[in-house]
């Protein structure tokens, strides 16, 4: 018999629902063998009863999966899943979050097009912007992405897309989503926006007016260090004219395996962002006015420097703590490499307290420049806090500093 969609039973919808009920079951497609737990379709393709099922199913007119590359259930149930949980009309999923960035971003453009991006941006998704859209004949402008002056004057008649993350990889800049969609829309453009430091737990940018979000499921949505992925959102319209396509044929896809492991991260996502959020909270305040500590930036804090917008767009502070510690270089890397528990690593979002040193790491290939403008000074660290005691957390980072 041939896979055919309909004899997959689909959880009943689930919009009525609270986010932490459909991070448990929405997108759920059962099998005739009745299974608890989301079934993995490790498979390649699919086989047809028919050949006139065959040619029904290529023409669009039967509802069945055709090959991996661009259907398969386990990854459509973690693309429903995701598409409930933002609010979002359509989903597709991706082998990594950078190939996620780059579908939603080079998907709109054309050579002769021109894009606007803030400058706090994640490596890669800086080079994308920065190095890959040029390479295509796409012009680019860099802001200062807090500054909506700067938004607005970067404006050209070939700009189609704005791109922006919130909260900034690594400095906790949060940018005012609405007023920067208000601006691409006057502008007829769009805006994007890569919601993976806010998480789809506090932040829901295409309910601020962005038209596309995206996600590395790589880090909280996975949250336990097994697996890469990525997911793109929007409207149906925007995924069919944008990104369906590109991903079809050029083949940036999820694995069935990958997307299973992810479905199951899914399923934790909210206890585990709430409790790495009460611990990133307690240890802000823990460090705040500790003397080796020059500057400390939390997005739940009353001293973020926005955050009045911070408090407006998104539901809780963060995951994250970013901190200067004295001693710049030196400093930083006495500091970490006292951690006993916490570990280096340029991952976040995971089970396990990870710490990184963004100037010679993630941010390395910068000029001295670029990072003084970002404010990715020498001595600043961000910390990514896991699901561990927050007292032993704390505990590490404070004897960590007297080695300072
Ligand atoms: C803000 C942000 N966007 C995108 C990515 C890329 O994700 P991936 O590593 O899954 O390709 C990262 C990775 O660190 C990130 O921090």
């Amino acid at each position: 018999m041939s896979a055919s969609k309909s004899e997959l039973k689909s959880e009943p919808g689930s919009k009525r629902y609270r986010p932490e009920t459909r991070l448990v079951h929405s997108g759920t497609l059962r099998s005739q063998f009745g299974e608890t737990s989301e079934a993995l379709f490790l498979t390649q393709g699919y086989v047809y009863d028919s050949s006139l099922t065959a040619e029904r199913r290529f023409k669009n007119e039967d509802p069945g999966y055709q090959y991996s590359r661009f259907s398969n259930p386990t990854v459509s149930m973690f693309e429903q899943r995701m598409a409930a949980l933002e609010g979002a009309e359509a989903a597709r999923a991706t082998a990594t979050g950078m190939a996620a960035v780059t579908t939603a971003v080079m998907g709109q453009l054309r050579a002769g097009d021109h894009v606007v991006a803030s400058k706090a941006l994640f490596g890669s998704c800086r080079y994308v912007v920065e190095e890959h859209c040029n390479r295509y004949g796409i012009a680019s402008t860099l802001v200062d992405g807090t500054d909506l002056a700067q938004w607005k004057n970067a404006v050209r008649p070939n700009t189609k897309t704005f791109f922006l993350e919130s909260p900034t990889n690594p400095t906790l800049e949060v940018l005012d989503i609405k007023a920067i969609a208000e601006i691409a829309h006057a502008a007829g453009a769009t805006l994007v926006v890569d919601n993976v430091f806010a998480t789809p737990m506090y932040q829901r940018p295409l309910e601020l007016g962005a038209d596309c979000v995206v996600y590395s499921a790589t880090k909280h949505i996975d949250g336990q260090g097994r697996c890469l992925g990525g997911v793109v959102l929007g409207s149906e319209k925007f995924i069919q004219d944008n990104i369906h396509q590109l991903i079809r044929q050029t083949g940036p896809s999820l694995s069935p395996f990958n997307a299973w492991v992810l479905l199951k991260g899914l399923e934790t996502l909210a206890v585990r962002v709430q409790r790495q959020t009460d611990t990133a909270a307690a240890v802000a305040t823990a460090l705040a006015n500790h003397p080796k500590i020059t500057r400390l930036i939390y997005p739940g804090r009353p001293d973020h420097p926005q955050a009045a917008v911070a408090h407006r767009q998104m539901r809780a502070g963060s995951t994250l703590v970013a901190f200067e510690v004295t001693g710049e270089k030196a400093g930083a890397f006495r500091f970490q490499d006292s951690l006993k528990l916490v570990k280096i690593s340029n991952n976040l979002g995971d089970a396990k307290s990870l710490i990184t040193h963004p100037a010679t790491t993630t941010h390395q290939r910068l000029t001295p420049a670029a990072r003084a403008e970002l404010g990715i000074s020498d001595g600043l660290v961000r910390l990514s806090c896991g699901l561990e005691h927050h007292d032993d957390i704390v505990e590490d980072l404070m004897t960590a500093l007297a080695a300072v």
